[in-house]
């Protein structure tokens, strides 16, 4: 069987993490969270309590490490050597990771990486810039939107669970605030490539938007 590449991309909590982890389980394909990607990066960059600056950022990536490990909790994330999959998901990552997104060596970095990893297709990627720059040939692309006011409901619930209380009224403006930030960004911006299928899952259970997703899968996969 053909083994294509998806791309999956979309603003935060459009629920593209949750339809790419089982989508790729349901077709025995990786799964692989980019975001995590630019997460640990700001993480690295936080923990070392400096500027954020062009030159900083550049000059610290050569000692940053990020490995991407399946395993039966999901993909984990190491940062030189250590497992930070939480740690990446507290909501001083969440508000500093789209500056830090946005610089240009951060992003060659790890747009390599990601190239590196998806060359062999059998992947389900997910992101801001994949079925635009990352993998513009993708087989099928997959663009998520969901209204400001759903994605922050479901943030707020998935922090709940967490352990982590805030209003929903903060998320809300936290996330109205990143989409603002990765789509005017210069480089690399959020944006639906002119060739993706768009899904707006407002609506949508998350078994209803993760049947379609392995359905266009499918329909691509034997049409190769
Ligand atoms: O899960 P959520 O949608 O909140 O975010 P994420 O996928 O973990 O991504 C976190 C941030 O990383 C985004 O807000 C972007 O600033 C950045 N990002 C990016 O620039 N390019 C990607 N391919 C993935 C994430």
């Amino acid at each position: 069987m053909k083994k294509i590449i998806i791309a999956i991309d979309g603003p935060a909590g459009s629920g593209k993490s949750t339809t790419a982890k089982i989508a790729a389980e349901r077709l025995g394909y990786v799964y692989i969270d980019t975001g995590a990607m630019y997460r640990a990066v700001t993480l690295a960059w936080l923990r070392a309590k400096k500027e954020l600056t062009e030159d900083i950022l550049c000059k610290m990536l050569d000692g940053i490490h990020i490995e991407l490990k399946p395993s039966e909790n999901g993909q984990r994330t190491i940062l030189n050597g250590e497992d930070v999959s939480d740690e990446i998901r507290t909501i001083e990552v969440t508000k500093n990771v789209s500056p830090v997104s946005a610089i240009g060596c951060v992003r060659e970095k790890l747009v390599e990486m990601q190239r590196e990893l998806g060359k062999n297709g059998a992947v389900v990627m997910d992101g801001r810039d994949i079925g635009t720059i990352v993998f513009p040939n993708a087989e099928l692309k997959i663009f998520l939107i969901a209204s400001a006011e759903t994605r922050a409901q479901r943030r707020t619930l998935e922090l709940k669970n967490k352990g982590i209380e805030e209003s929903i009224e903060e998320i809300k403006k936290q996330i109205i605030e990143r989409d603002r930030y990765d789509s005017s960004r210069e480089i690399s911006p959020l944006r639906k490539a002119y060739d993706a299928i768009e899904i707006d899952t407002s609506n949508l259970t998350i078994e209803g938007q993760v049947e379609k997703v392995v359905e266009l899968a499918l329909e691509k996969i034997n049409l190769q």
